[in-house]
């Protein structure tokens, strides 16, 4: 089964199949830049040409770096603030004329992650997955099942004072040019912190930066075991895909029982 994931970042909109049994992508990814500003009917044109570019009908999966609850965008910490509040999920069945299922970024990388790469396997305990890029975003899963949205990016730091992501996500670890032990050391304390809260079995690393994890993972000295995200760039997408068709079998059966009853 093939399904068109989508993945909306703040620089480029990209697009590829995915064969959502085996996780495998199909064929070449269509990126696309994300327009200036990045308004919800701009956004929503830019996805629709992505639809257009696979001549694709069906289920679409889409990322969001926001907050995403029953397809409506609650947040907008790195994107243009009219997100909020947006019926997402309306407004790209609207722009595409298919129907859509429209996630957290972190979360969808997640889905991907556990299921086909680093957390392939792990369906006892608690596993978090962090993405280290522009911001920081997170899923949690206990026993392989997904808490959706928990946005630990935006935890505060109780020593600093400030959110987890304008002190170690990787966005800051270039702007303010950090040596990788120096970068390595923040991430510990927010580890540090994330342990506390949650005791987890495994960190997966993930994000941009996770292709650099041989330069920094020496450096961080948490007990817990942290490994590398395995998908990278693609991980969003691929976990998109999966949730759409899920999502989408999800529905198939309910509207079997009913028409049964
Ligand atoms: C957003 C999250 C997102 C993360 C990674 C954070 O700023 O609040 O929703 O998952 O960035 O893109």
């Amino acid at each position: 089964m093939q399904i068109l994931g989508i993945d909306i970042g703040g620089s480029g909109i990209k697009g590829r199949l995915v064969d959502v049994q085996s996780g495998d992508l199909i064929g070449e990814r269509h990126r696309i830049a994300t327009p200036q500003p990045a308004t919800p009917p701009a956004v929503a044109a830019v996805v629709d040409e992505l639809v257009r570019h696979f001549n694709y009908s069906g289920p679409i999966g889409v990322t969001f770096p926001a907050i995403v609850r029953h397809g409506v965008t609650l947040s907008a910490a790195n994107v243009d603030p009219s997100w909020i509040g947006a019926q997402a999920q309306q407004i790209f069945e609207q722009a595409t004329g298919q129907p859509v299922h429209v996630l957290n970024d972190a979360d969808a990388a997640g889905v991907a992650e556990m299921t086909f790469g680093a957390g392939r396997g792990f369906t006892q305990g608690i596993a978090i997955l962090l993405t280290f890029g522009t911001g920081i975003g997170s899923a949690i899963f206990h026993d392989g099942k997904l808490l959706p949205n928990t946005e630990f990016g935006h935890v505060p730091l109780p020593m600093k004072g400030i959110h987890a992501e304008h002190y170690c996500s990787d966005r800051v670890r270039r702007l303010q040019d950090l040596k990788w032990p120096e970068w390595a050391k923040r991430v510990d304390h927010y580890l540090a912190l994330m342990e506390l809260l949650f005791s987890p079995d495994v960190f997966i690393i993930g994000g941009g930066v996770s292709k650099k994890f041989d330069k920094f993972a020496p450096h961080l000295r948490r007990p817990v075991r942290i490994v590398q995200a395995q998908l990278m760039n693609e991980a969003g997408i691929v976990g998109a895909a999966m949730s759409a068709w899920k999502q989408r079998e999800a529905a198939t059966d309910s509207s079997q029982l009913v028409s049964a009853v």
